[in-house]
């Protein structure tokens, strides 16, 4: 097969912008295209200011547009002159019919293989980056050769495991590039060709080729491990409160232990982001549809230990400060579901700030660079909710801080002035884990930390 010369990629968003991006600052003798219907996002990408933020991504972007990555709408003619398709978009949860709640929405995808279809001029390789369900390249395969097409497409799955925050990072020096195909000749050939497009600067032994069942199977077994083990120590933080274990020595003591790992071990209020409790419920979805009742249990609860640790979460807020905070000044610091992206796609801050509203509190909201998103997804709740970029300016007169994102900037606080500028007595919830307990306690506040014992000064 010849060389993967133009590579297009459908869909300009987390997945598509990044890892295009980061493809053509490394394969400078290819040309990168990225297009997305969504008019606005080009803009932006071709703007000053990028549609999301992501450390490092600005100075990628501005060292290859317009030289070998290219943003544009115009699908039909980049669908033409390619010769492999990347295609990155939203396949996000059904909201309607069966498996509603569950399943992955697939209508996306399946208009934009029917695009591939329509523009296509010659044969080309089509690879999925967006997270799927297994077996959703056959059923790709058929959309793309149906209707006496001309042309043979060869569908890869390629997913893609960068973490927002620092995907260029995980970009630039990936544990693994994972690359499936069909085990066909034809299936081999493409698989080799986009091979070649990582082993510009991954090592080889570093991409590892799979069939394409188990290549699209292992993107979202992953997300369940890496999920599952935050539900697993966030189950351990309850009984740690309970007891008086304190969660982060059990997972220091547990991590030690290189069967286990210390990654991913760290308690808070729960996970969030556009991929665990999606791919998870996805996951969940095809043990039912095989008939498998216990696995699909078993992985739906790691969802249900998420929705109960940020439900918990506020119930400890309401039970400290005396069962009521209608009408008192909770200050919310972090709404982005994990720090360094303005990301607030499943952000356990939505659930505590609308668990809080209906319990009638004053909030005021946080964020570096989540305000924008915040000020749209809590907009129902009308004045009961503020928004302020600085922190200190959030926290006066506040009677409660929750720390809900772990954000650098916020363990750097002047916690001292921020005391001072508090209602008494002043309640600190760290949602996070990221902040010095015992000097917060020494300055006077009521310290709630997460899987610890509460440092009160009441008893
Ligand atoms: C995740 C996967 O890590 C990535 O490989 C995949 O491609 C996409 O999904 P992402 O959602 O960007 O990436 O962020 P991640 O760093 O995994 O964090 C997810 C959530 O888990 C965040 O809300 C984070 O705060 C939380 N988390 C993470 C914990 O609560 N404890 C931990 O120990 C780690
Ligand atoms: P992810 O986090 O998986 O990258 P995003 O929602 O950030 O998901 O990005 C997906 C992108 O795909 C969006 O910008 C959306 O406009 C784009 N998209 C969806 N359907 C199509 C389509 N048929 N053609 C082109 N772009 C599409």
């Amino acid at each position: 097969m010849k060389k993967l010369q133009n590579i297009l990629c459908i869909g300009a968003g987390y997945v598509g912008g990044p890892t295009m991006a980061m493809i053509a600052k490394k394969c400078p003798g290819r040309k990168v295209t990225v297009v997305d219907i969504n008019a606005a996002r080009i803009a932006a990408w071709k703007s000053d200011s990028l549609p999301f933020y992501e450390p490092g991504l600005r100075e990628v972007v501005r060292d290859t547009i317009g030289k070998n990555l290219f943003f544009s709408t115009d699908i039909k003619s980049a669908v033409a002159e390619a010769d492999v398709v990347f295609v990155a978009v939203n396949t996000p949860t059904k909201t309607f019919g069966q498996g509603a709640g569950r399943a992955a929405d697939l209508q996306y995808w399946e208009k934009t293989a029917r695009e591939i279809q329509d523009w296509a001029t010659h044969d080309l390789v089509v690879v999925e980056k967006s997270t799927l369900p297994v077996r959703t390249a056959t059923a790709m395969k058929r959309v793309l050769e149906s209707g006496g097409s001309p042309y043979r497409f060869e569908v890869l799955s390629n997913p893609e495991f960068l973490a927002e925050g620092t995907a260029i990072a995980d970009l630039e020096n990936p544990d693994r590039v994972l690359v499936g195909s069909a085990e066909t000749p034809e299936g081999l050939a493409a698989r080799e060709a986009v091979v070649d497009i990582y082993a510009e600067w991954v090592p080889r032994d570093r991409i590892l080729t799979t069939n394409v069942w188990s290549s699209e199977l292992s993107k979202l077994a992953a997300n369940a491990f890496l999920a599952q083990r935050i539900s697993s120590v966030n189950a351990l933080s309850e009984l740690c409160e309970k007891t008086g274990a304190d969660v982060t020595e059990v997972a220091r003591a547990i991590g030690c232990d290189s069967r286990i790992g210390p990654k991913f071990l760290k308690a808070g209020v729960g996970f969030g982001g556009s991929c665990f409790k999606k791919d998870i419920l996805n996951l969940v979805y095809l043990c039912e549809s095989q008939g498998l009742g216990e696995a699909a249990a078993y992985w739906n609860s790691v969802v249900e230990m998420n929705a109960h640790q940020e439900t918990r979460f506020v119930a400890g807020m309401l039970r400290a400060m005396f069962n009521t905070v209608a009408g008192k000044r909770v200050a919310l610091l972090g709404y982005a579901f994990k720090a360094d992206t303005s990301d607030t796609r499943e952000t356990p801050a939505k659930v505590v700030a609308d668990l809080l509203a209906e319990e009638r509190a004053d909030l005021v909201v946080c964020d570096p660079h989540a305000l924008d998103n915040a000020r749209v997804e809590l907009a129902p709740h009308g004045d009961s909710v503020t928004f302020e970029s600085d922190p200190y300016r959030a926290v006066a007169g506040a009677d409660a801080v929750a720390v809900l994102t772990d954000w650098r900037q916020f363990a750097a606080l002047d916690w001292r002035r921020v005391f001072d500028s508090m209602r008494k007595p002043a309640f600190l919830f760290d949602g996070r884990n990221c902040l010095d307990h015992k000097a917060l306690f020494d300055i006077g506040f009521h310290v709630f930390a997460v899987g610890k014992a509460p440092m009160s000064h009441f008893d």
